[in-house]
């Protein structure tokens, strides 16, 4: 019989629970190694034994279904049409290594390349964000909605910057147009909760190009809750629109518009 997506929710919220402990306890016993990775992203051994610890879980419970994630499979099933799991097993490496708190575990999963089930748990924030298609989204079991903004001025929009310090300097016309004209800017430094807080109203617009493990499941989501999931470029031919990371703008759903030409301006 084929499992219900409720089930397969319940199932995501389980393991990146448990992956949640594994992160809080490495943390409590400080007792993990770090490198970069290509001489310039952050990866701990929490990082590897978490990934590890999910991929386990999911062969054990879908068994045979292909995983896609940052640390054990990166390449994994990206032009798949069968069911994938997407996972990051720490998304906020950097500030799990500071001691900072916006870190989270994120699994998505996705059918015929359509994000259906999405987990975002943040550990030490006590909050898992969950959806299914066609479900609703929900903090914690409480349903969640974007903000009502409508105005530039009165959009907060979250952000974040590739580890490869010279690819920085493209994004200063975006900045300076985001803080000429919106709110201000938030770097927290996770960027499936980032996308969460579009979708609970926290942020109202959220633009990065990120990685498919950094965005899936948040995305499932977003969209969930009713937030405007959407992009600055057009996606190649052949792609799914669900995994393809690049120019994300997520935004609560009476400021994507103006974002959108906004951010376009300042390309
Ligand atoms: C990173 C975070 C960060 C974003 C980076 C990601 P990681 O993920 O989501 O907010 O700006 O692009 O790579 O490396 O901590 O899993
Ligand atoms: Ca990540
Ligand atoms: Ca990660």
């Amino acid at each position: 019989m084929a499992v219900t997506l409720e089930a397969r929710l319940a199932e995501a919220v389980r393991i990146a629970e448990e992956a949640g402990r594994m992160i809080v306890k490495a943390r409590e016993e400080q007792c993990f190694d770090q490198r970069l990775k290509e001489g310039i992203e952050l990866v701990t051994d929490v990082d590897v034994a978490v990934d590890t610890f999910i991929s386990q879980q999911l062969d054990k419970h879908f068994p045979g279904e292909l995983q896609l994630s940052e640390e054990l499979s990166p390449e994994q099933g990206l032009g798949t049409k069968a069911p994938l799991w997407v996972v990051d097993p720490i998304d906020g490496t950097v500030n799990f290594a500071q001691g900072l708190r916006h870190v989270a575990v994120s699994i998505a999963w996705l059918e015929e390349g359509v994000g259906k089930v999405g987990v975002v748990h943040a550990p030490f924030l006590d909050e898992t964000f969950t959806a299914f298609k066609g479900g609703g989204a929900f903090c914690n079991g409480q349903p969640i909605k974007p903000s009502s903004a409508t105005e530039l001025p009165a959009t907060l929009v979250g952000t974040g910057f590739p580890y490869d310090r010279a690819a920085r300097k493209a994004l200063m016309p975006r900045l300076e147009t985001i803080l000429t004209h919106c709110q201000d800017i938030r770097r927290n430094g996770a960027a499936a909760l980032d996308i969460c807080d579009i979708a609970c109203g926290r942020l109202d617009a959220y633009v990065e190009t990120v990685s498919p493990w950094d965005f899936a499941a948040g995305w499932v989501i977003a969209r969930e809750a009713g937030a405007t999931v959407g992009r600055l470029v057009e996606v190649p031919e052949g792609v799914s629109i669900d995994l393809y990371p690049k120019e994300l703008l997520i935004t609560a759903p009476g400021v994507f518009q103006s974002m959108k030409s906004l951010l376009l301006d300042a390309i």
